[in-house]
């Protein structure tokens, strides 16, 4: 689903984000550095307002519009700068424009995590570990319209699911979307860099000098997180 198409009427057992470019990477990322939780926030004045609780060396505030850092914020959305020397030990704010708008829209569901390339095989051992009855995958997408990157990510843990579990490919109970998606994946994945510079926000990433950002978010199974909800809004390690 994009947030957009995602149904209003019900949830499912477990729904996971994917924004590959760059928010739930960019989470992935700073939870593996050591941050203690990530704090997501579609509203920029409530999320100064809450950090503002916090005490100054134990927090961090990433703020990202259309790809660049917002003024006032520590970081801009870029994982790379996520490093254990900044992280370690802190609580994350952290607003962006699509992605953490998608964490939104679902976070009532029973269990909601954050997926992206990097660690889609963990995400994958999860699914395979606790069998939801029901899973959605929620692409951010850009302001409400599809993108290549979230979708090849989701179908990059359907087809991990599928050969894991050695289901047919025609046994899968998903949606349009999901088989194509999975198609998108077979079709591209030894060449997801590629892929990300065909998609729309690749390129506008590109376009400011995010080259290493986009070739760190195409790395697959890199890291060995599992981003979990752990209150509304509040994202954690799985432990
Ligand atoms: C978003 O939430 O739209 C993205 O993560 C944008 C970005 O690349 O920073």
């Amino acid at each position: 689903h994009t947030p957009e198409l995602t149904p209003v009427d019900s949830l499912p057992e477990c729904a996971i984000a994917v924004d590959v470019l760059r928010a739930t990477t960019t989470m992935a990322t700073a939870l593996a550095a050591g941050g203690e939780a990530v704090q997501v926030f579609s509203d920029i004045d409530l999320l100064k307002k809450e950090s503002s609780a916090w005490e100054k060396e134990k927090r961090l505030l990433i703020g990202e519009r259309g790809g660049a850092k917002l003024p006032g914020f520590d970081l801009g959305n870029s994982p790379l700068e996520c490093t254990p020397e900044r992280v370690e030990g802190k609580r994350i704010f952290i607003s962006t424009t699509n992605g953490t708008r998608a964490l939104q829209r679902i976070e009532k569901a029973k269990v909601v995590l954050a997926a992206a390339m990097v660690n889609r095989a963990t995400v994958v051992q999860y699914l395979l570990d606790k069998q939801p009855e029901t899973v959605w995958l929620v692409g951010s997408g850009w302001e409400g319209s599809f993108s290549l990157e979230d979708t090849v990510c989701a179908g990059a843990i359907a087809h991990g699911v599928i050969q894991k579990s050695k289901i047919r490919a025609d046994e899968v109970a998903g949606n349009d979307e999901l088989i194509s998606a999975i198609a998108l994946y077979c079709q591209w994945q030894d060449n997801l860099l590629e892929l990300f510079h065909h998609a729309s926000h690749g390129k506008r990433l590109l376009r400011m000098e995010g080259y290493d950002d986009l070739k760190y978010c195409s790395d697959m199974d890199t890291l060995d997180v599992l981003p979990i909800q752990h209150e509304v809004g509040v994202l954690k390690l799985n432990s």
